[in-house]
């Protein structure tokens, strides 16, 4: 769905839909540079990433593996606290696989530097992240986000695979959440 047909849930448009995909083939070109005459295999995080490894996994002139893992982390209501329970495992063995984890956005950065531990006891041969979306708290872990669409202010965004309780995950671009739809 586009932006309109939901006009009085948003108040900005942050990303269109095709400056994600603008954004999402640059880094492709890396990507096949970095991987050239390599093994890769997309590890994305359900279900926030669906959409971006959907585009991102398409864009790509590379045979690529893809495979998924639905994590939860316990916590007190919005606040990940870094405690991560695996819901749904790989299917793959990583040993000696060049892993590239495929994340929505980066908020604190506490679920994804529990996943990649995770991923690297595995004795994959390279554990590298790929994330559309980074916001300013992930600057207080310690996470090197190899290819980043883009960094966007400290607000709740929903589309393109982000949601606000299941919904607006199909909303096409990234958007800001009106605050009367949350209280
Ligand atoms: P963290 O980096 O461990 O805090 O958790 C990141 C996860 O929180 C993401 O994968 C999203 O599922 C969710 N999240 C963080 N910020 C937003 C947002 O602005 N909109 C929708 N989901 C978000
Ligand atoms: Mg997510």
């Amino acid at each position: 769905m586009e932006p309109r047909d939901i006009d009085g849930d948003l108040t900005e448009i942050l990303i269109e839909e095709e400056q994600i995909h603008g954004r999402l083939a640059e880094l492709c070109r890396r990507i096949e540079a970095d991987y050239a005459g390599k093994d890769l295999l997309l590890v994305g995080v359900l279900k926030g990433a669906v959409m971006v490894m959907a585009d991102l996994a398409r864009e790509l002139k590379h045979p690529i593996a893809m495979d998924w893992m639905a994590v939860s982390s316990y916590g007190s209501g919005t606040q990940s606290s870094g405690v991560v329970r695996i819901l749904k495992d790989l299917d793959t063995d990583l040993h000696g696989r060049n892993v590239l984890i495929v994340e929505d956005i980066i908020d604190s950065g506490l679920t994804l530097s529990w996943l990649i531990a995770n991923l690297k006891s595995r004795q994959p041969e390279s554990v590298e992240i790929c994330a559309l979306l980074r916001k300013p708290d992930a600057a207080r872990v310690d996470i090197d986000v190899k290819y980043l669409g883009f960094d966007i202010p400290n607000q709740f965004v929903v589309g393109y695979g982000l949601d606000y309780a299941e919904k607006y995950r199909n909303l096409r671009s990234v958007a800001v959440l009106a605050p009367h739809i949350y209280s």
